[in-house]
């Protein structure tokens, strides 16, 4: 049992759904083009799992939030693709691959054969398991990386209003959980091992205005320590956090966001991997030329850093996506991936963008006591990152630019003193 496709998509999440579009708009046949998704829905825009899904008034819900309503485009549904002649193969996990006769195997045992794949496969979160702690299938603990882990997520949370709720890890995710739990009525301890909360990418005094922020709003940091066991009920459920520190925390329930691992796990010792992705070049092609590779599992190089990395966000995962379609149907007239990285995040009535890299001096701007606030990161002379607290989308526009043309900075008294302007002028 077999079918044929010119361009299959393994994986059904953020950045199938943008090639999808651009497959459209650059006019694939019917008939071509296929995707296939362990998830049992079309795809879809991942960041709302964290923030409009676990609202307690209108949540956002399916269809309203399928590709590509995030970056104002289309809103793809299950039709859309019907319509396009796109062959969306939900609910089918792919258990191996081939890439030197060009085939994928599902677990239903179906055969499904591409001249070009591009794999979509994006990550899985880490379990508490990886680090020691047995029992996190327990009912009241909860990961988020798909709807379905959304939807356990709204349960325990909505059968525990008033209630306690520990949440593991001090990033993305521990971050925009313990905010939505506040919200939902639930109060919250966070727990992380590093000195503040996102460590990756914040310094002390930027963490420490969130952290500010969020015990304004109850939430507690224990911070510097790490789970060591669960304490069960005869049901099975979690009723106590242990840490290492040798403390216990009550509770009804576990939020765990401990980073994620890129899904390789196909093409290990078919592909070349770096920096735990699927090493591709600017042309986002593998070390296979017919199979290349976006979103979260790709490694590519970033142009204006000179070096491979594997980011973990969604414009990525969009403009890597719109890339490789342009790569692929049109090569001639497609440069290299040129890629300015951005992140950000909306947590209670915040909002933060963060452009380029995180390395070198940092220069702080603003009213950190509640007004706009930013920082800039300088290396050898040059801005290379820029972050803006509170600000407009012009604001934002204008930091995204500056940092994409890297200008000298000599003196950081004076990038200091010019703060924002600086950005607006350059
Ligand atoms: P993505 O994970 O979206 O999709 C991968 C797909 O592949 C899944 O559907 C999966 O089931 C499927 N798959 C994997 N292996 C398979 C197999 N063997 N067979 C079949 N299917 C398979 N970023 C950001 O910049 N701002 C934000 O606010 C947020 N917020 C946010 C919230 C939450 C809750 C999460 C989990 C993540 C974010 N992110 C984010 C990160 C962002 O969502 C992420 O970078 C993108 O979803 C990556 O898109 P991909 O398409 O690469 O992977
Ligand atoms: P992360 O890498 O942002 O943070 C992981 C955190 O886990 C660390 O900050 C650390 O505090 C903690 N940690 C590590 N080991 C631990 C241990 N043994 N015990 C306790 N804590 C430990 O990963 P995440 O928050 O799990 O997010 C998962 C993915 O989702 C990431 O790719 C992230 O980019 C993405 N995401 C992004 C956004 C956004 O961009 N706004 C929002 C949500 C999720």
């Amino acid at each position: 049992m077999g079918r044929a496709f010119v361009y299959v998509i393994l994986g059904g999440g953020v950045a199938a759904g943008y090639a999808a579009l651009e497959f459209v708009k650059r006019g694939v046949s019917q008939g071509e083009l296929c995707i296939i998704s362990e998830e049992p829905v079309a795809p879809y825009e991942r960041p709302a799992l964290s923030k409009g899904f676990l609202l307690p008034e209108a949540p956002a819900r399916l269809p309203a939030f399928h590709t590509c309503v995030g970056a104002n485009g289309e809103r793809l549904t299950p039709k859309w693709y019907k319509e396009h002649g796109i062959e969306l193969v939900l609910g089918t996990r792919v258990k191996s691959a081939d890439v030197k006769r060009k085939t994928l195997l599902t677990v239903a045992g179906e055969t499904i054969s591409y001249k070009i794949l591009i794999i979509a496969t994006g990550a899985r979160a880490l379990k508490l398991e990886e680090f020691g702690v047995s029992g996190s299938d327990a009912e009241n603990v909860c990961y988020l990386r798909d709807l379905a882990d959304a939807n356990r997520l709204v349960n325990v949370m909505q059968s525990c209003t008033g209630g306690n709720a520990v949440v593991i890890g001090g990033g993305y995710i521990g971050m925009e959980c313990a905010a939505s739990l506040v919200i939902n009525k639930i109060n919250v301890t966070m727990v992380f091992p590093e000195a503040h909360c996102m460590g990756r990418l914040f310094t002390s005094k930027i963490a420490n205005f969130y952290e500010d922020y969020y015990r304004s709003k109850g939430v507690n940091f224990i911070k510097g320590t790490v789970l060591s066991s669960f304490d069960f009920d005869s049901n099975g459920k979690v009723t106590a956090v242990n840490l290492r520190d040798g403390s216990k925390l009550s509770t009804d329930m576990v939020v765990v966001g401990i980073g994620i691992r890129p899904n390789t796990g196909l093409f290990e010792g078919q592909l070349t991997l770096e920096k735990g992705g699927i090493k591709v070049n600017g042309r986002l092609q593998s070390s296979n030329s017919s199979v290349y590779a976006i979103g979260d599992v790709a490694a590519f190089p970033v142009k204006l850093f000179g070096e491979t990395r594997r980011l973990e966000h969604v414009d990525s995962a969009r403009k890597s996506a719109r890339h490789v379609v342009a790569t692929i149907v049109e090569p001639e007239k497609t440069g290299e991936f040129d890629y300015l990285p951005f992140f950000y995040s909306r947590v209670f009535s915040l909002s933060w963008q963060f452009y380029g890299d995180n390395v070198g001096d940092v220069v702080y701007y603003g009213d950190m006591s509640g007004g706009a606030f930013g920082a800039y990161w300088v290396s050898k002379g040059q801005l290379v990152g820029s972050f803006l607290e509170g600000g407009t989308k012009e604001e934002y526009e204008a930091i995204a630019k500056a940092t994409k043309l890297k200008p000298e900075v000599e003196d950081l008294s004076e990038l200091e003193r010019q703060g924002l302007g600086f950005a607006v002028a350059v």
